[in-house]
This record gives C-alpha cells, structure tokens and sequence, in this order.
C-alpha cells in the first residue's frame, strides 16, 4: 500500500535513498563488478545503440552519454522510430533494450529487429524473466522495486546508475583496458548517492517553488550533457501528471528557436551538471533577460546559485551523477505542482503503466 503517502508516486521518490542503494550493490568496489557481464563480456563491440521509450529513453540518453564521452560510438534511440530510421547494425553492434517493464511493445519490436540484423543484445529492465529479459542474449536487473504510479521515477534513477555502470564496463572491453576517465570519482558519486538523495529529499524547496510559478502559461526545462535528458524527463513528467504545457530543451537550442516563446509567464528550470555549466548559464541568461523567471538545480554555491531567481539544491557530486540528483528535485515538483491542481497523479488521464500496442 501507500503507506503514510498520499500518492504511489511520492512514495516510489521516497524510496530512492534504498532502490539507489540496491541498484548500486555489490556492483561497485574498486572498480565496476557486474556478475552479468565479466571482463571482456563485450571483447569486439565498436558500435553501441539503446533503444528505449519515454522516460527509459531518457535513461538511455543519459547513458550513452558516458560512452560517447570516453570515445565510444554510442547512440540512443527511439524504439518506435527504429524501424523506420533503420541504422547501421552487426555483429559488433550491441543493442541495448532499457524498459522498466520489459513488456513495451515498440521496444520489444526493436529489440527483435536487432536480433534479426545479427546485433549482440542486452537487456536493461526491473523485471525479472519479462519478455525483453527472455528474448535478449543477456540481461541487467535495474533492482528498483515495483513501481505501481503511472509515472516512472525511481525506475528512471535506477536506471541511469545502471547504465552508467554499464557504459563502465562496456569501455573497458571496447576500448581495450582504458576505462572511464576519474573512475575513482564516479564510484565515489555511487557509493555517496543514497546519502545524497535522502538529503535532497529533507531539505527540499520543491514544494514551494511549485506554489511560487504554479499560475505559469508554460514551464521549460533546459539543460547540457547529461543534463539534457534530465530536461526532457522533467518536462515530460510535468505534462503528464500535471496536464500543464511543458518542454524540456538542450540549453543552447533556445536561441535558434525557442526563445520566441519566453516570456514573464514561462519559468525555465534550469539543470547544472558540472559540465559546461558556463555555457548553460549564459543560455539561462538569454531566458532571464526576456523576462523569463530562472530556476537553477544546482549545488549551493554555484555561481548559478546567486544569478538566478530560485534555487532547486543539489549535492555537490561526480557530473555523471548531478542529472539524477537534479531530476529527483524535478520529480518533487511535478509532484506538488500535480498536487495544487488536484490530479490524479498516480492514474493520469489517457496513460497506462505498461504501454503493450505499438
Ligand atoms: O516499461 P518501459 O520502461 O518500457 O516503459 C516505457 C515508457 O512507456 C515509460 O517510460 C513512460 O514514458 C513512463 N511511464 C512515463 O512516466
């Protein structure tokens, strides 16, 4: 049950200090140990594509980022476009299908394509013996818990640490020894994410920013490296809990377009990552002087901190990690923004848990 929770949803973000912790153990000591994949488990691959929906697209996203940024050619994509978009696949591709339930039917389709073209396949999802995990060659178990609220939350953090781990683990066979660049300071990050969490969650502002922009015409998310997925994922949990209109942007595509839509009525959340920030910040900026209130999601002392006109607190952590912390205070508030506007929350309008129709 809900237990003391109003909502699934507000329970499954408060589990994430413990679905974090399971996600991350006994797979990291020294360096990344995943039982499912030994080294050399992907000795021969060159080329790496994820496909996914929805919110495990974002996941997706956020993990092929840590290849791509070692030197891998990686590539998030859409399940439902993959048909049509037919990308180059064989045998020293790997395919990795990331679906929390393993029953999505566009990423099922997807998955099977690759296993006809000769791909290697793999299969990221929370449960076990689903029909992706039967049908790929091998599978890792996001270790999350049920996840009963329409919305994916901790199944969207789970999954980001576990495809980061991943992406660890891939380098090292492909890149033939040399693995992620500051390992040390990612495992670190890991090890601490439970801890961070359950802080961020205490400590909160969510709530309140929700109420101060809650009579908003638009919100928008933007952000940079894994912070770009973390955009699109709070955007997308925006909409669908709260039926408001929202889009999530890479931070430097608002001027070459978007910007036409900002305004005093548009809050644009903005996510820090460690990455580029500078450049964030200025994109930010461009919002700020249309008018637009900035919320930055980042560590207390970022200079984003001081510029902008509220302030979502992140732990200060490894870049690879800041997105999943910043998406969690995301989570909050779309949480609490749902909560003014009395949605439903866990059951909204025309969305159904596992999506089994292409
Ligand atoms: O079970 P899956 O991870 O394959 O589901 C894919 C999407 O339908 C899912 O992530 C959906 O976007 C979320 N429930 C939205 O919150």
């Amino acid at each position: 049950g809900k237990g003391e929770y109003d909502h699934f949803m507000l329970k499954e973000i408060y589990e994430q200090p413990t679905s974090l912790a399971q996600a991350v153990e006994g797979r990291i000591d020294d360096g990344i140990d995943l039982e499912e994949f030994p080294p050399g488990a992907f000795e021969g691959i060159d080329r790496v594509q994820f496909v996914a929906c929805g919110t495990s697209y974002h996941a997706a996203m956020y993990g092929a980022l840590s290849l791509t940024q070692a030197g891998v050619d990686a590539r998030a994509l859409l399940a439902n476009e993959y048909g049509a978009s037919s990308p180059p696949v064989d045998d020293r591709t790997l395919v990795v299908a990331v679906t929390q339930s393993g029953e999505t039917a566009d990423t099922l389709s997807a998955l099977r394509r690759a296993v006809r073209k000769g791909a290697r396949t793999v299969t990221v999802t929370n449960v076990v013996g689903s029909t992706a995990a039967r049908e790929a060659d091998d599978s890792l178990l996001i270790r999350a818990g049920p996840e009963i609220g329409v919305a994916a939350t901790k199944t969207f953090s789970s999954q980001a640490v576990a495809l980061t781990l991943l992406a660890g683990r891939i380098v090292e066979d492909a890149l033939a020894g040399d693995g992620l660049s500051d390992l040390d300071s990612l495992l670190a990050a890991a090890d601490r994410l439970p801890g961070d969490i359950e802080r961020l969650l205490t400590e909160s502002d969510a709530a309140e920013i929700a109420r101060r922009y809650r009579d908003s015409r638009s919100y928008f998310f933007l952000g940079r490296g894994q912070g770009y997925p973390v955009a699109l994922e709070g955007a997308l949990k925006f909409k669908e809990i709260t039926y408001e209109h929202a889009e999530g942007f890479a931070s430097g595509e608002l001027k070459h377009g978007p910007l036409a839509l900002v305004t005093e009525e548009t809050p644009v959340f903005t996510v820090f990552t460690g990455i580029e920030d500078d450049r964030t910040l200025a994109n930010a900026e461009e919002a700020a002087t249309r008018g637009a209130p900035v919320i930055a999601i980042c560590p207390a002392d970022h200079p984003a901190a001081d510029v902008a006109d509220a302030h979502l607190e992140i732990p200060e952590t490894d870049p690879r990690l800041a997105g999943l912390l910043a998406n969690v205070q995301l989570q909050l508030l779309s949480y609490h923004a749902a909560e003014l506007l009395d949605r439903p929350i866990d059951k909204p309008r025309n969305l159904a848990k596992s999506v089994t129709v292409e």
